[in-house]
């Protein structure tokens, strides 16, 4: 993976169709996608249960793109070799999830596996200002985790103020809930470069008929890029 801050699209397959999650992914990425978002939930760091490692080892075959997994779970450093081994490019652990954030990104590495940290709605950006040197994403949430097709919760102000904060590192800013053409354009504009999105990128299409996935990818993309040339 090399980095640049060129404007990612990576649908979260939360919103794909959980018995054919296979040809779901070849057919985002088919259609443009640039990253795959892979959601972990464990039922107790938020309200819902999706799946584990031996899920993520069956999808990894058919990523050809990059595999993003963020694990809305807690604890996290006792799966993380198992998320190693199941094939994860990047795996991103919440702040929120344990007093040691700081360990939990060092043992993602040393793994094999870029590092990315996720801040949920409520924790401000300067928490996480000791670990810029040991992330190679951070993941700001634009809804409280657990499900997708919520409302996005604005947080601009977030990703200027981190945007700062990282500087010249190569550290991607990555958005999470919610982002569709209309809320791209305000993250894209504030420095972030890489795009989850789930229902904005499913609603409409499906396996046997994928071009509408292409068209919201698309549609996604040329807002953020739009507004990113502006800002
Ligand atoms: C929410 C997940 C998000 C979610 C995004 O807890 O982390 O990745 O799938 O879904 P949308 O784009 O529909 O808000
Ligand atoms: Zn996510």
């Amino acid at each position: 993976m090399t980095f640049d801050r060129s404007i990612k699209i990576a649908p979260s397959i939360l919103s794909a169709d959980f018995a054919d999650f296979g040809r779901e992914i070849q057919a985002i990425e088919a259609q443009g996608a640039d990253w795959v978002h892979v959601d972990v939930m464990d039922g107790h760091f938020v309200p819902n249960l999706t799946f584990g490692p031996p899920a993520v080892k069956a999808f990894r075959p058919h990523v050809k793109t990059v595999m993003d997994v963020h694990l809305m779970i807690a604890p996290v450093d006792p799966y993380i070799d198992a998320f190693a081994q199941a094939g994860a490019d990047v795996l991103t652990a919440h702040v929120e999830a344990g007093p040691h954030i700081h360990r939990t990104l060092q043992a993602i590495r040393a793994a094999g596996m870029k590092a990315g940290v996720a801040l949920n709605p409520g924790t401000p950006a300067d928490s996480i200002a000791h670990l810029l040197d040991l992330a190679d994403l951070v993941c700001v949430m634009t809804v409280n985790p657990g499900f997708g097709g919520q409302k996005f919760i604005d947080m601009t102000a977030k990703v200027r103020r981190l945007r700062e904060m990282i500087g010249d590192r190569p550290v991607h800013i990555e958005i999470d809930g919610g982002v569709d053409p209309t809320t791209a354009p305000l993250v894209a504009a504030a420095g972030a470069d890489v795009l989850v999105a789930g229902s904005a990128v499913f609603k409409g299409g499906s396996v046997a008929d994928p071009a509408p996935y292409g068209a919201n990818i698309a549609a996604i993309r040329a807002a953020a890029e739009g507004a990113a040339q502006a800002a």
